[in-house]
């Protein structure tokens, strides 16, 4: 009887794993290829795990809510938490936005979206769209994001020139990028300022404000998407070197 109850148990949890994994794709065909783009000149983070510290420390810092009042989110908005990882953010933007919102969570690596998607059915949030990306492409539909939130995962974007000019027809028109980062080596998983504020404007993005988070919480930089007109075109964009603080 109990090997059969485990037996039942293991075919439901299989069931469910694969349920997820089959929700968990791509949200919209390629963007432009990782080719024609410059690579970073400057080394790139390994993806080494699905978060950042622990949540409880993350709370007693409001990490989310200071993210969220910056960047002015509110109910009905559609944000992008692109590199959810573990779903720190997710899960508690999903509330925020609200039923008539959404909360696209984004990353590439499959597995902790399968995890994530998991924990968001656990806590019953019914307002999270899984979207599995490129380390050049978010993979995400024109026009489609009121408000991006890329929390200490920028060091690791493999190709961030490509990635970069992917994810801006994402982004409707007025929708804030917001990046979170420590103001160390990309090497030692940080993003110095300077390095940030070339590899945007780059691409043509503009920045609006920075902000000190509170404790180690590192900084939080709004960009606006370039526009229509003004998004470089590939050839155009010359990758940022040592003067913008590559290490
Ligand atoms: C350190 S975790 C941070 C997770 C979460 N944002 C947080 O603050 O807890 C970095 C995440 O970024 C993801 N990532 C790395 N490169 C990415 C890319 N090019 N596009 C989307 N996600 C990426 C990794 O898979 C990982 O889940």
């Amino acid at each position: 009887m109990m090997a059969l109850a485990r037996a039942v148990m293991l075919f439901v949890g299989l069931g469910a794993t694969c349920a997820y994994a089959a929700d968990i794709g791509y949200l919209a065909p390629p963007g432009a290829p990782a080719k024609e783009f410059p690579s970073p000149r400057r080394p790139v983070a390994q993806i080494v795990g699905p978060t950042r510290a622990s949540e409880e420390h993350r709370d007693s810092l409001n990490e989310a809510g200071e993210i969220a009042r910056l960047l002015e989110l509110k109910p009905g908005m559609t944000v992008g938490d692109v590199g959810a990882g573990s779903g720190y953010h997710t899960v508690r933007l999903s509330p925020l936005v609200g039923p008539t919102g959404s909360v696209i969570a984004q990353d590439v690596t499959r597995n902790y979206l399968v995890e994530l998607a998991k924990r968001t059915q656990r806590l019953k949030l019914t307002n999270v769209i899984f979207a599995l990306g490129k380390p050049h492409d978010p993979r995400l539909p024109a026009s489609f994001l009121d408000a991006a939130i890329l929390v200490h995962m920028y060091h690791e974007i493999a190709q961030p020139y490509a990635f970069l000019y992917n994810l801006a027809p994402a982004l409707k028109q007025g929708a804030r990028l917001g990046i979170v980062d420590l103001e160390r080596p990309t090497s030692e998983h940080g993003t110095p300022i300077e390095l940030l504020r070339c590899e945007l404007a780059t691409v043509g993005y503009r920045e609006i404000a920075t902000y000190q988070l509170a404790g180690d919480g590192g900084y939080l930089a709004v960009f606006s998407p370039p526009e229509d007109g003004s998004r470089k075109s590939p050839r155009d964009i010359v990758a940022c070197g040592n003067r913008a603080g590559a290490r």
